[in-house]
């Protein structure tokens, strides 16, 4: 490099690098004995001794290689990059000598140096290799990759090494720094012990460590941890106190802790971390990248995925972190710890059912700890187990008490064990109670539940840490110091923590959640509201440029601080991003938060849009959770506000929402009109023209819903013209459904089929699944209504095979249902329409219940039930009638004509003459035609067959021109019957007629 650089410019080189490193040194107080020509040494923990002299090395060593690779002056300066190597080792060393000054020239002699020399050498360029004995001290937080065995120069057999990729959680409860011994839970451990040889042949097993707080499920863990050292891969995932309303809380604390990811990690790292990994589990970075980092709330997902099925982006997202897991089990069986899920989130336990799936055939433990209580996804299956953890014994519980470093004395000691009960928490801080006790109060008074006894000692901490830890207790269980830095407001104290370890990234936490949940209670709730302020305020401002990552921990702080419009703003912020990670339920929490707020809040202008956003924008998450009814009843609440509200855009949704809604539910069709009008006509004056689309077209629903296909053709017809010009596909084909809806309705399945083609054209061009399965489950439902149910029927398994949402799904099960049925499998026909009217019903959807209830009412006329179709045909026609679905409302009454056709042919003659005259008003002639024929065969049954055969005609003659081929077919062989003098056969009414089509029984 010196020959390419010149002798000038490798000097600037070489200081630059020398002055770089030697500041991150001295940032962890290390010093430098030693410089050869392109290197040096550095000793930590001499001369003066240190504690933590291990993991002060490895963040050195972090430092240097980040400030490296950081890469900031060596490109500003155009120098060529830097390729440094470091090697750590810890043992003994000769130091000397040493005066007062540290700059003296000692030489550190001895193999311990020698080694850390020789895995300098053998690192590959730009990493940090670590030996054996520095990764003992250091693996409850070192994130490494294995490397090695290596033969060292002088050494007589290899040795194993480590990569040291980053650090985390440096004070992990599992392992933490200093344990005491660890008292019989042979039992439990040997349980463990006998999973591993099935484990290492592949039979993967979950176990659950149960017990209350504090018995020592953390403390099993550990130690077991310790047994399989370095036969397995060791990854952890830890639910939080307040992470049940966390989306992905432990999905995300997992798959951080697989690919290295830490907290302080900026986005390009983020994503190269994430790359590596699935590279290493032998995936497409390409394909699986986007999803997981729209998860990890690092880049929202885009391109045509992000406007597929929610459901289905979230499997796939499912499925590449599951294939992720399973990849780092490939060199060694993996062990996965989950530690505390009685607070796991919804979505992390639907992900851990879902990997249940794989581990009996995969090399994985999967070991979580819960109190009692909890009932985790998988309990049930053959391959999970549960170890309870009881108390200690007595003859444990003061084996115990003896390796406490506090006096206790005889009385004391049984005072403790009595009350502790055999929960080693409880005894271990009892009897650091009795000890720090002893001095200033009687002796003998023992606290009488872990709280209390908690309580004291934190009372009896110096004031400084105990306000360190109360602070600390109101970021969370774990905290950085920088953020309790920069909580804490008051000066000086803070050096209590930092003298021990300065380190930007380092992560604590507290050990017992209990201390955390003590320490919290015992702040003034005033004291607590200012400190969640001043957490949220120090967040937002080290997360500035990435908001998005921590909207769930603002609006956690905010919500409990007197910044009540932060707190607001950043729950709907949280509901959003929930909503983007297709987690529904926790969305609509968030949603609620945000509005339970408001209630209190001023009325002011800016807290009115507040409170209109957080209700507008719940719209497609209510409607996915099939919460209709309320949402309707949230957007009622907010009706005046919005209309005296200057804001066109928000009036203009709202509108639409509730036209859309009220159209779906049968509350108030003639509203839902006027809705979708008053929508496009505010948009439209504000130049709005997505809106002025959206509101068309659900303009055109509404109007087929009423009976008025035309003008929904003409309205469809318009908002499709918008959404095509704008290139917006997606609403498009939402548009065109409304559109053949209308036309299925005139009867028109020619044009209805090609509005299908066209909403399919336009789904498949933006990939979107779900417009796929709704474009095609249309499509079935046009060919099944024209007597095509073989073509019928397979658009809806297709549209199925897409796994679409329950709510279409339960759409493609009806049409698919009406299928069977004209193609005579009446049983599994209606079987199939029962389940998906189930569906439509639980979820008070008016407008789908009733229109495939008459569909219902068909199949069970054929198959002679004719009391249930009469029952069913009676409410359809109420129901319809009070909703003002006028379509459904003719379609109903003639049907109820063909209940009635045996028993009591006048009233049959009252409901088709009904019948008639919606269908000729509406204009539906298929529909139309359908009514003549069962008239038709009224007027045979009583004997006047010129009329008869006058009715058939025309009907057949409609049908013909439309291209309805089974009721065609029907008509014409009633007409042969007719002109062959026959008398009416049973088959001449819907109600005794046998099923037609080319497949007359299964
Ligand atoms: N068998 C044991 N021998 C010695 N100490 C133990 C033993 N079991 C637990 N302890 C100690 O008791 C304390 C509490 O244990 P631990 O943190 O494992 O409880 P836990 O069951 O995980 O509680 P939580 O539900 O609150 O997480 C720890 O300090 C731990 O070291
Ligand atoms: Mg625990």
């Amino acid at each position: 490099m010196a020959e390419r650089l010149g002798p000038e410019k490798m000097h600037e080189l070489v200081r630059w690098f020398i002055d770089t490193a030697l500041a991150a040194v001295n940032r962890y107080e290390g010093t430098v004995p030693q410089f050869s020509g392109d290197g040096f040494l550095a000793l930590f923990g001499a001369p003066i001794a240190r504690e933590d002299h291990a993991q002060r090395a490895l963040l050195a060593a972090l430092a240097i290689r980040d400030a490296i690779a950081g890469g900031g002056a060596i490109a500003e300066r155009g120098w060529p990059k830097l390729e440094i190597r470091i090697g750590i080792h810890t043992g003994l060393v000769v130091f000397g000598p040493v005066g007062g000054n540290l700059r003296m020239d000692p030489t550190a002699i001895g193999d311990a140096a020698n080694v850390a020399a020789r895995l300098q050498t053998a690192a590959e360029p730009g990493t940090i290799l670590i030996s054996e004995e520095t990764y003992r001290l250091t693996q409850a937080y070192a994130q490494v990759e294995r490397r090695g065995p290596l033969s060292l120069k002088g050494k007589r057999t290899p040795v194993q090494a480590y990569q040291l990729l980053d650090l985390s959680h440096p004070l992990a409860t599992g392992a933490a720094p200093v344990a005491r011994p660890f008292v019989d839970r042979a039992g439990e451990m040997a349980l463990l012990e006998n999973l591993v040889p099935a484990i290492s042949e592949g039979r993967g097993r979950v176990v659950g460590l149960v017990g209350e707080a504090g018995i020592g499920k953390s403390r099993l863990l550990g130690e077991f941890r310790k047994r399989l050292a370095d036969t397995v891969v060791w990854v952890e995932g830890r639910c939080l106190s307040y992470s049940t309303m966390v989306p992905y809380q432990l999905v995300l604390d997992l798959l951080r802790h697989i690919c290295g990811i830490a907290q302080a990690d900026a986005v390009d790292a983020v994503t190269a971390k994430l790359h590596a990994a699935l590279k290493q589990a032998g995936m497409d970075p390409d394909q699986d990248a986007p999803l997981l980092l729209n998860i990890l709330g690092v880049r929202n997902l885009s391109g045509p995925r992000a406007l597929s099925s929610p459901e289905a982006v979230k499997a796939e997202a499912f499925a590449a972190l599951r294939q992720l897991i399973v990849g780092a089990s490939r060199d060694r069986p993996l062990s996965l710890a989950l530690e505390d899920l009685h607070w796991l989130d919804k979505i992390s336990e639907e992900f851990l059912g879902f990997l249940g799936e794989v581990v009996s055939s995969t090399p994985m433990l999967v070991l979580a700890t819960y109190r009692p209580g909890y009932r985790p996804p998988w309990i049930d299956k053959s391959y999970a187990g549960q170890v309870p953890l009881p108390p200690l014994s007595r003859a444990d519980s003061l084996d115990l008490l003896h390796s406490v470093p506090a006096r206790l004395d005889e009385p004391i000691t049984e005072a403790i064990v009595a009350k502790a009960d055999g929960n080693p928490l409880f005894l271990e801080q009892l009897a650091f109670d009795a000890g720090e006790a002893d001095e200033e109060r009687s002796a003998g008074t023992v606290p009488d539940t872990i709280n209390d006894v908690v309580m004291a000692r934190i009372d009896r901490l110096p004031d400084d840490t105990k306000r360190i830890l109360q602070v600390a207790s109101v970021i969370g269980r774990r905290f950085s110091l920088r953020l309790l830095r920069a909580v804490w407001q008051g000066a000086g104290p803070v050096e209590f923590i930092q003298d021990r370890l300065d380190a930007e990234r380092t992560t604590y936490v507290f050990r017992h959640a209990l201390t955390q949940e003590t320490a919290y209670a015992s702040l003034l709730e005033r004291y607590r509201r200012v400190l969640h302020a001043a957490a949220g305020t120090a967040i937002e401002a080290f997360f500035e440029d990435r908001i998005e990552e921590v909207t769930d921990r603002l609006a956690f702080h905010f919500g409990r601080s007197d910044e009540a419009e932060k707190a607001v703003d950043y729950a709907i912020l949280a509901a959003e991003k929930a909503q983007r990670r297709w987690a529904n339920s926790e969305a609509v929490a968030y949603f609620g938060d945000a509005l339970r707020q408001l209630e209190s809040m001023p009325d002011s202008e800016p807290n009115r849009l507040r409170r209109i956003d957080a209700v507008l924008k719940q719209g497609d998450v209510k409607f996915a959770l099939g919460r209709h009814i309320e949402h309707i009843q949230d957007l009622d609440d907010i009706g005046d506000i919005v209309r005296d509200a200057d804001d066109p855009r928000r009036r203009a949704s709202w509108h639409y929402w509730s036209g859309y809604l009220r159209s779906l539910t049968g509350k108030g069709l003639a509203l839902a009109i006027d809705d979708c009008r008053d929508s496009a006509a505010i948009a439209a004056a504000a130049d709005l023209d997505e809106i002025v689309g959206s509101a068309t077209s659900s303009l055109a629903m509404a109007y087929s819903f009423a009976g008025r296909p035309r003008e929904a053709i003409e309205a469809g017809e318009q908002a499709l013209a918008i959404f095509e010009a704008g290139g917006n596909r997606l609403w498009a084909s939402r548009t065109l459904w409304h559109l053949s809806l209308a036309a299925n309705m005139l009867g028109e399945w020619e044009t209805s089929l090609a509005y299908c083609r066209r909403a399919l054209a336009h789904a498949a061009a933006v990939d979107d699944r779900r417009s796929q399965a709704i474009g095609l489950w249309r499509m079935g439902s046009v060919h099944a209504q024209r007597g095509d149910p073989r073509s019928g029927i397979k658009c809806c398994d297709e549209a199925l095979a897409l796994a679409p949402s329950p709510y279409d799904a339960a759409h493609a099960k009806a049409v698919r249902g009406y299928g069977q049925i004209k193609m005579g499998r009446l049983d599994a026909g209606i079987a199939e329409m029962t389940e998906a009217l189930a569906w439509f019903e639980n979820f008070r959807l008016r407008q789908p219940s009733l229109r495939w209830a008459l569909w219902l009412v068909e199949g069970l006329l054929l198959r002679g039930d004719v009391g249930r179709a009469q029952l069913l045909a009676i409410d359809i026609l109420n129901e319809s009638r009070e909703a003002g679905y006028r379509h459904i409302e003719g379609l109903a009454c003639w049907l109820m004509s063909d209940c009635l056709g045996r028993d009591d042919p006048g009233a049959a003659e009252e409901y088709v003459e009904q019948a008639i005259r919606i269908f000729e008003a509406i204009g539906a002639r298929n529909d139309f035609a359908k009514a003549l024929a069962t008239r038709a065969g009224l007027l045979w049954k009583a004997g006047d067959s010129v009329a008869a055969r006058q009715l058939f005609g025309e009907a057949r003659d409609i049908f013909a021109i439309l291209g309805t081929r089974d009721e065609q077919a029907m008509v014409e062989d009633a007409l042969g019957e007719l002109d062959h003098g026959a008398a009416l056969q049973r088959h001449h009414l819907r109600s005794v007629r046998p099923p037609a089509g080319p497949q007359s029984a299964d």
